[in-house]
């Protein structure tokens, strides 16, 4: 593989701040510490710090699900960028499709997350997919490139160079319905041209996509296999046991 791989899990909002404790220690245990890949988590905001505390001598990584744009101030019910440093949290996810589609989170919104999350010295995980709809209608390239052209608007390539993108087709997101491995590899090469054209072909070798979307034990090792996937964002089968067997699939 040109690309280091990266098997990351979204937990969502599952696990209590025990639960997640608990569940983080069955990780560090299960995951050993030299990997070759990239292994992060995404608790709760509720349960960072806590899983931080349990990670934060192991290779495994942590990140948050989302954040609000401003560094603090009156945003009831928010977290800022700027408050993550306290915990050695390296990664958020912006604009993930639940963000998009259940709380009306707009392309620009996200844009301004992505800038709030390099600001402070993190990377952002930049979700994009088209919903079913879209895709039947022969719409998907068109809205895979709206969502990338507003969202990293502004962005120069030294910023780039900082950012991951996840591609999770909504369609198959949460329904067991996965984006067979030539669907979720051909999306992602015109993710991967559009960066070239944008950015330059270096940056477009050397980004690094990942697949979202049912991902289970049985399907990654022919996902991972393809030239443009770089590894996956993993929902339900991160919340168990399966997520050592994925960690284990990608090494
Ligand atoms: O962030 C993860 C994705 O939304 C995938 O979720 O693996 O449960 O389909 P899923």
């Amino acid at each position: 593989k040109k690309r280091r791989l990266m098997v990351a899990g979204n937990w969502k909002m599952n696990k209590s701040p025990n639960e997640a404790r608990m569940f983080a220690g069955f990780l560090a245990s299960s995951i050993g510490n030299e990997n070759a890949v990239d292994v992060v988590v995404f608790p709760t905001s509720l349960s960072v710090a806590g899983v931080a505390d349990i990670l934060k001598d192991t290779s495994i990584k942590f990140g948050v699900q989302n954040i609000y744009p401003a560094d603090s101030g009156a945003f009831t019910g928010e977290i800022s960028a700027s408050m993550l440093s306290d915990l050695a949290v390296e990664y958020v996810l912006v604009g993930h499709s639940e963000r998009r589609h259940i709380f009306g989170e707009t392309c620009e919104l996200t844009g301004e997350k992505i800038k709030s999350v390099l600001k402070h010295g993190l990377t952002p995980i930049f979700c994009v997919g088209e919903t079913l709809e879209e895709r039947e209608a022969g719409r998907m390239k068109e809205v895979l490139e709206t969502q990338i052209r507003k969202g990293f608007s502004g962005l120069g390539k030294s910023d780039l160079e900082r950012i991951i993108i996840a591609y999770e087709p909504v369609w198959a997101i949460g329904t067991g319905v996965v984006a067979s491995p030539e669907q979720a590899d051909e999306a992602m090469k015109f993710i991967r041209d559009l960066i070239a054209s944008l950015y330059g072909v270096d940056l477009s070798e050397s980004v690094r996509i990942l697949y979202g979307g049912s991902i289970k034990p049985e399907n990654f090792e022919s996902l991972i296999s393809m030239e443009n996937i770089d590894g996956g964002l993993v929902g339900g089968a991160s919340l168990q046991e399966s997520f050592v067997q994925l960690v284990a699939i990608a090494e």
